[in-house]
């Protein structure tokens, strides 16, 4: 089955070699081809280039895409999408004035949505997470990471990861799974952290990795929930049982996470709403990938990640949605780059690479998805007529997307 594209306006995010990761400078290139064609065989890309050198062979399906443009299906990173219900209640308690700390302490926030989780059927949870799932991939996502978490018990940790693993078996886009071993305490833990940690990371952990249902590790590193040593202590079991950590830092204040990843070859460290000058020198050394979520930021009125520091100090950065019912109740990845431009001066080519190839790279995915390279898979995104690229992260209301491919396919 072949598919041909030909005259697009411009092919957006093209790699003939093998570039796994943008940083630094290297966030502004965006290379293109104008006027352009893109074959795809087999659901995977086949070969491009301008529409000089077009295959003139019948195909079994051909689009004229005359003055719309193709890029790689968005690559999110981030998200927590096995959720039970949602908690429009905390966001009216917050525009009453409460913040999302308070809420938290009292008894709301992750621990509300742990007890709605624990009381939802597996099919349930199954059915609700994939109609979010359906949702990001019209929205344009190609690839994503979905994190557990929201159980904090045996049984309703492995009742979402066995979710994420359904998820990935009944559809086609690459999914990653991560285990959040530890997200918040449960208040039957109140007094006795440690206990907790260790039904996570002695019961829980080895049969997460016995039964494989999950790629990566992650913990909430933050005042109130879980200390750098605490992380350690999961990174540490993790590394144990082959899980690479993906971890959530400096949301509220910067106590060292960042550290913490790096020193456990972190592939990620996400949120860095705040940032401290040896974080960046850390990081320098490092390959862990920086990630913002500017969708938390605007919906919790938290500062943005500071965008401009790290990558003009020759960083990475990769954008992910952090998708979840409590900080990001939102999966579109339109939205995300939009915001990272208008909010976070990432010029449009620095944020196109940081939700696609960079985004690849912090899910282990640069191979496959990120980026219009030949072998890769066909996740891809046709706009409408557009007048340049910029105009998808300047109108941030409006659904550039024509259609959605996956595998070459169209996603209806
Ligand atoms: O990434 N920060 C920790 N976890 C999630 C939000 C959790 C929640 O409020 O439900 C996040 O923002
Ligand atoms: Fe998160």
């Amino acid at each position: 089955m072949n598919l041909l594209f030909k005259n697009i306006k411009e092919l957006i995010q093209v790699d003939e070699g093998s570039i796994s990761v943008r940083a630094g400078k290297e966030l502004k290139n965006l290379p293109t081809i104008k006027n352009a064609y893109l074959l795809i065989e087999d659901g995977n890309i086949a070969d491009y280039g301008t529409m000089e050198n077009c295959p003139i062979d019948v195909m079994d399906e051909t689009v004229d895409a005359t003055g719309k443009m193709i890029l790689p299906a968005w690559c999110d990173s981030h998200t927590h999408i096995v959720f039970a219900g949602n908690r429009e209640g905390e966001f009216v308690d917050r525009i009453n004035g409460m913040s999302y700390e308070e809420i938290a302490s009292a008894g709301g926030g992750i621990l509300n949505s742990a007890k709605k989780l624990q009381e939802t059927s597996e099919e349930d949870l199954y059915q609700q997470s994939k109609q979010r799932l359906e949702e990001v991939i019209r929205q344009g996502t190609g690839a994503l990471e979905i994190k557990s978490g929201y159980g904090l018990t045996l049984e309703a940790e492995l009742k979402m990861l066995r979710v994420i693993k359904r998820l990935n078996e009944n559809y086609t886009i690459p999914i990653k799974a991560t285990f959040l071993a530890a997200h918040a305490l449960p208040d039957e833990y109140k007094s006795d952290k440690s206990a907790f940690l260790k039904l996570m990371t002695e019961e829980v952990l080895p049969i997460v990795a016995k039964e494989h249902l999950a790629n990566y590790i992650d913990v909430f590193c933050e005042i109130g929930y879980f200390s750098v040593e605490d992380t350690e202590l999961v990174l540490e079991a993790g590394e144990k049982h082959g899980l690479i950590p993906k971890i959530h830092v400096n949301q509220f204040n910067a106590i060292g996470g960042v550290q913490a990843g790096i020193k456990y070859k972190a592939l990620s460290v996400d949120h860095l709403e705040l940032i401290r000058a040896e974080d960046i020198e850390a990081l320098k050394d490092s390959f862990t990938m920086p990630v913002a979520l500017p969708g938390c930021s605007y919906f919790l009125g938290i500062p943005y990640t500071p965008a401009r520091k790290i990558i003009d100090s020759g960083l990475p950065l990769a954008l992910a949605s952090d998708y979840n019912p409590g900080s990001a109740p939102s999966g579109n990845m339109n939205f995300v780059v939009a915001a990272a431009c208008i909010k976070m001066k990432m010029s449009p080519e620095e944020a196109i690479n940081a939700a696609t190839i960079n985004g690849a790279y912090a899910m282990g995915l640069e191979n496959e998805v990120g980026s219009i390279s030949v072998e890769k898979k066909a996740n891809l995104l046709l706009t409408k007529p557009i007048n340049s690229y910029n105009v998808l992260t300047y109108a941030f209301g409006t659904n550039h997307i024509e259609q959605v491919y996956i595998n070459g396919e169209k996603w209806s």
